[in-house]
This record gives structure tokens, C-alpha cells and sequence, in this order.
């Protein structure tokens, strides 16, 4: 163990730090699934970190040999982007699963870091589900149905939904198909008030659609130890929610916002950053916790 005094340089004691994190998350052994777990990133805020938790903590777990899939549902297609995956308008996506017009086996692609991570890419075309769908038969379960297949023969061991900002039908759609409900909460922003409508809406759908769904995962995001906004919002996050907010916060980091312009996700692009540190320790708690459930 190094010997560092306090008056130290402070960028020293920070590459000390993440070198001790380091030698902690080479440990983690992640448990063997019994049956695949899909989880749903969901906040019908935008900007609030869910594409990036879903990408990141997606490749945190394929990093650590998990068979992993993300599917992309929502239009704006960022975890497409920074998945490094094709999605201009002719490619097969996540319309062709949410509209049951095709199956998950023809349109995955393969993330190009992690031979291990598949993606279903979202298009243009999703855009044009939401109106399609409200005149179909089960619209909220459209991709519950479509997944039962990979679900029931255990192809991947975890499959991430990337939410689109809004508690439309597709949202829905993600929420009836998840097992569990990632929510990122932005420590900028007092995020409370906002809450309410997601969790009636998770509520509803317990009640009417998936009873089996388990009670919503907090991840705080953009965190900045400087600011006391920061340290507020996660101090009223956990004590709203207790045990269900992971202890690692992700911290503010502009390489994890840099990372998808170069199609990757931050454990390719700089894996020894400390928002990289971050979602691997996050990944690891939140597998802790669905192992719990
Ligand atoms: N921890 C972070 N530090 C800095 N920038 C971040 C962080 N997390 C996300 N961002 C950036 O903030 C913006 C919104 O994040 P994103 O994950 O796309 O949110 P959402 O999917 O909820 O809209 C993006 O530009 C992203 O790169
Ligand atoms: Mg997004």
C-alpha cells in the first residue's frame, strides 16, 4: 500500500485512488443467471443519463463475460451510436420487434468491443411505432411477446431496454417486458417531483400489465462532490428510497460524455477513468441487488 500524506498533489492521490478501485473491480466475479434478467432503463426526463448508464452498465456486464443484449427503444437512437452500430432508416430494429414483424435473431448486431454484446439498433421508424401501435390488439405487450423466445431459452444473461423520454407506448412496452426498472436520477436537477408520474406509471403497470415487476433501482447520476445540489439531490434520493439507491454515483465526467462520438462506450474509450470505475462498481452493485430478488 502506497504511504501518501494529505498535503500530496491532489491529481497523485487521484490516479492513487482509482489504482486501488482498480485492483478492487479486477476481483468482482459475477453470479451465473438461472434465467435471463431484463431490466428497463426508464425516466421520462431527457438528459438525464439513461442512455449512458444503459450503454455503460451494459458493457460493464460483458466486460465481466455476461451474454448481453441492448435494445434500443427510442428513436433518437444514441445507444445505437455509441454502440457502434448501424442504424440508418433500411437496417432491421427495434420496430420490427416492437411491431412483431420480426424476431430478435434477425436483428441483433454485434457490438464491435465486446464480441459478447449484441444490440438491436433503433431507426427512424421507430418514430412512427408509437401511432402505429395505438390501434393494435395488446399494444403494451408487444415486446414482451416478442422477447418470450430468447427469454425462455436463456440466450442472453441480461438484456438492457434504452427507455425513450416519455411514458408513451413504447415506454410501456418497456416496462411491461422488463423484470426490473433502472431509474438514473440526475444530481443537477431536484429530480423528486418528476419521479411521481414514472412511479404511478410503474405502479399501473404492475397492477395491470407485469404483477411480477420488481420495486424500481436508483442510479445517481452526473454527480459533482463540489456542488451541494449535488450532494442534496442524493442525500433526498436515499432517503426516499433507501436501500434501492445504488451507493456508487457516477460522477460528472467529460469523457463519458465524449465517448459516444467515437461509437464507444467508456470502457473502451478510456477504461481507466474514473466514470468508467464508476459504472463497473455500479454494475457490480446493481448485480448484487437483482441477485437479491
Ligand atoms: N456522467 C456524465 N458526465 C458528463 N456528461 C454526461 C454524463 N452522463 C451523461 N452525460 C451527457 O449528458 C447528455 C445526456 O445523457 P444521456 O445519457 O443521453 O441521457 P438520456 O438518455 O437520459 O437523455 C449526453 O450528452 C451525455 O453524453
Ligand atoms: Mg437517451
Amino acid at each position: 500500500m502506497a504511504d501518501y500524506t494529505p498535503d500530496a498533489n491532489p491529481i497523485a492521490l487521484s490516479i492513487l485512488k482509482n489504482f486501488e478501485r482498480q485492483k478492487e473491480i479486477a476481483k468482482y466475479e459475477y453470479p451465473k443467471n438461472a434465467q435471463t434478467k431484463i431490466i428497463a432503463v426508464s425516466n421520462q426526463k431527457g438528459g438525464v443519463g439513461k442512455t449512458s448508464s444503459c450503454v455503460n452498465l451494459a458493457a460493464s456486464f460483458a466486460l465481466n463475460h455476461q451474454k448481453v443484449l441492448v435494445i434500443d427503444l427510442d428513436p433518437q437512437a444514441n445507444a445505437s451510436t455509441a454502440l457502434g452500430v448501424e442504424h440508418s432508416a433500411h437496417v432491421p430494429s427495434s420496430y420490427d420487434l416492437v411491431t412483431g414483424k420480426a424476431g430478435v435473431n434477425v436483428l441483433i448486431q454485434t457490438n464491435p468491443d465486446f464480441s459478447n454484446l449484441d444490440v438491436i439498433p433503433s431507426t427512424i421508424n421507430l418514430a412512427g411505432a408509437e401511432i402505429e401501435l395505438v390501434t393494435a390488439l395488446n399494444r403494451e405487450r408487444k415486446l414482451r411477446i416478442s422477447l418470450e423466445n430468447v427469454k425462455e431459452q436463456h440466450v442472453y444473461d441480461y438484456i438492457f431496454i434504452d427507455c425513450p423520454p416519455s411514458l408513451g407506448v413504447l415506454s410501456l412496452n418497456a416496462l411491461t417486458a422488463a423484470d426490473f426498472i433502472l431509474i438514473p436520477v440526475q444530481s443537477e436537477y431536484y429530480a423528486l417531483e418528476g419521479l411521481t408520474l414514472l412511479l404511478q406509471t410503474i405502479d399501473m403497470v404492475k397492477k395491470q400489465l407485469n404483477p411480477k415487476l420488481a420495486d424500481p433501482i436508483f442510479l445517481i447520476t452526473m454527480y459533482s462532490a463540489r456542488t451541494s445540489l449535488s450532494k442534496d439531490v442524493a442525500e433526498e434520493v436515499r432517503n426516499h428510497f433507501g436501500e434501492r439507491v445504488i451507493q456508487t454515483m457516477i460522477p460528472r465526467s467529460v469523457r463519458i460524455s465524449e465517448a459516444p462520438s467515437y461509437n464507444q462506450t467508456i470502457l473502451s474509450y478510456d477504461k481507466s477513468s474514473s466514470g468508467s470505475l464508476a459504472y463497473q462498481e455500479a454494475a457490480f452493485e446493481l448485480v448484487k441487488i437483482l441477485e437479491k430478488q
